[in-house]
């Protein structure tokens, strides 16, 4: 069995005369995969990932996570959107540290063993390159250095699954590839699963292992690309013959579905 199976899931919002937003998709993700899914504007991409995190229950069809179906909100899941949302009035390693905090799993283990998870989020906080940053407020820190503290909150538990919306949607290009490198690092640092929603089909060849490409809505999976280049990949590979082609085939296949 999958580490997650999404099997002919639909999900209606708002009853019976609702929106469709997924039908009969069915999706399988391998522990340690790094997926991302594509596909046009409110075909159900972040519905997906909320239901693979229990926010949202399928209509129909079943989600299994680690052999378990998907019954509610789960705990053991990393997660980070396009806006870094974090609390004004703390500080960057505050912040990271929100998590162990506020949520009852862990709250009793970081209060025994604060020293410990502070040091679990300086570590993640060094990979990211802002452990100097670690008591300025967001306020202080750049959009890159905030999404990138963003992305430590999302790892500070050392989730075994990431689900990223549009993270880098609201960067500047040229950040947006620095944390690409970010990432990937992160990535094979400590081999999470993760599954990206992303518009950008640059960003999903450079970082994934296979690219999903979600119909129109109602969303289900038209095409799956595996995508073999050696990791770590680099930003001089995303001009080569070998992406820039992938990188096309994706594109074929969204426009193909746009005008269907
Ligand atoms: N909570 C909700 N209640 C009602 N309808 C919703 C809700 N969330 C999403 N929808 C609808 O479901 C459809 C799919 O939305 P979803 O957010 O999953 O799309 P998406 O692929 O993530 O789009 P985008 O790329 O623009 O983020 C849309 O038509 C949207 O309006
Ligand atoms: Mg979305």
């Amino acid at each position: 069995m999958s580490f997650i199976g999404i099997e002919d899931v639909s999900l209606r919002y708002g009853g019976a005369d609702g929106t469709l937003a997924v039908q009969d998709c069915t999706l399988a993700i391998e522990r340690g995969e790094f997926v991302a899914l594509v596909g046009p504007s409110g075909c159900g991409k972040s519905t997906l990932l909320k239901m693979v995190s229990g926010l949202e229950l399928p209509s129909a069809g079943s989600v299994y996570l680690d052999g378990h179906e998907v019954a509610g909100p789960q705990h053991g899941i990393g997660i980070a959107f396009q806006n870094a949302t974090l609390l004004p009035w703390r500080t960057t390693l505050d912040n990271v540290l929100l998590p162990l905090e506020v949520s009852r799993e862990y709250r009793a283990s970081f209060r025994r063993n604060r020293a410990e998870h502070v040091e679990r989020a300086r570590g993640l906080l060094r990979t990211v390159g802002l452990d100097e940053f670690r008591e300025h407020a967001p306020y202080q820190l750049s959009g890159g250095m905030q999404q990138r503290a963003n992305l430590c909150r999302a790892l500070i538990h050392e989730p075994d699954l990431l689900l990223l919306d549009e993270p880098f949607a609201a960067l500047d290009a040229f950040t947006r590839e620095e944390l690409w490198g970010v990432l990937q690092q992160l990535f094979m640092d400590r081999r999470f699963t993760v599954i990206l929603v992303t518009h950008d089909l640059r960003e999903s060849v450079y970082l994934a292992d296979t690219v999903h490409v979600v119909s129109k809505r109602p969303g289900r999976i038209v095409k799956s690309r595996r995508i073999e280049l050696p990791r770590p990949r680099t930003l001089e590979m995303t001009f080569e013959p070998g992406f820039v082609d992938i990188v096309h085939e994706l594109r074929d296949a969204i426009s193909e579905i746009r005008a269907s």
